[in-house]
């Protein structure tokens, strides 16, 4: 699917960052139908979220599993056919060969996507060198994104300031999610490198992934819209 083909309301998945499901399914009755996408992180997946993936995809939403999965190939695979049995759209695994090769194969035939997460946004090359590493983020995140391409891996997650360079790289093939995305005039929160709605469109992003500035709204649906409305106009190439 082409960016532009990606519908307006699928371009914002709502990070349903809560303490439990009673909390979150509130959240999403709040939110009908202004809503078609979620994220499920480890907050609500480990606190007895993961059949609510399903139920929400019953539900006709699309649901992004950010479990970020990185273990031996096998331990991955059978992880990932257990997944896909809980119909999520996207689901993040690092950006390590043999952890995205096994993904891939494992979901082959169903609708899964697997996005790679190529460095965390809090690394920087300080944090690289201690745990080991000789290259620098900006490097790493360029070898690991064109990995990923090689492999099959269907879209990669990125802060908004890596989205204009992970586009020339990898091109129109693979879908850019960016976190780190605040409306104007909401608090960063501990997020450093951000980016509103409209300009991470413009660099290229797919999907936002917002958590926060909507969760802690007085009124959520309105910051949904309010966004919606500041990306509809962004064009999309
Ligand atoms: O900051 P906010 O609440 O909008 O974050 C939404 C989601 O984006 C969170 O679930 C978090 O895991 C993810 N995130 C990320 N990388 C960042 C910041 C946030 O993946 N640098």
């Amino acid at each position: 699917m082409a960016p532009s083909d990606i519908a307006l309301r699928d371009r914002l998945i709502v990070a349903l960052d809560l303490p439990g499901v009673d909390a979150a399914e509130a959240m999403v009755a709040r939110l009908g139908d202004s809503v078609t996408f979620y994220k499920v992180g480890y907050q609500l997946a480990f606190a007895g979220g993961l059949p609510l993936v399903r139920k929400l995809a019953d539900q006709g939403k699309k649901v992004f599993l950010d479990l970020k999965l990185h273990d031996i190939g096998n331990t991955v695979a059978r992880g990932v056919e257990s997944i896909v049995k809980l119909a999520p759209t996207f689901l993040t695994v690092h950006a390590y060969p043999q952890t995205m090769k096994a993904a891939v194969e494992a979901r082959a035939g169903s609708g899964l996507k697997i996005l790679a997460v190529t460095v965390l946004t809090s690394y920087d090359d300080d944090d690289l060198h201690s745990a080991g590493y000789r290259f620098g983020v900006s490097d790493l995140v360029e070898a690991r994104a064109q990995q990923a391409q090689a492999l099959g891996v269907d879209g990669l997650v990125c802060s908004p300031g890596e989205a204009a360079d992970m586009r020339k790289t990898v091109g129109h093939q693979m879908r850019l999610v960016t976190p780190g995305v605040r409306p104007s005039g909401s608090a960063s929160g501990d997020q450093k490198r951000i980016m509103t709605p409209a300009r991470a469109i413009a660099a290229g992003a797919d999907h936002l992934v917002i958590g926060r500035p909507i969760m802690e709204a007085a009124d959520p649906e309105a910051v949904v819209e309010s966004v919606l409305a500041e990306i509809a106009p962004v064009p999309v190439s």
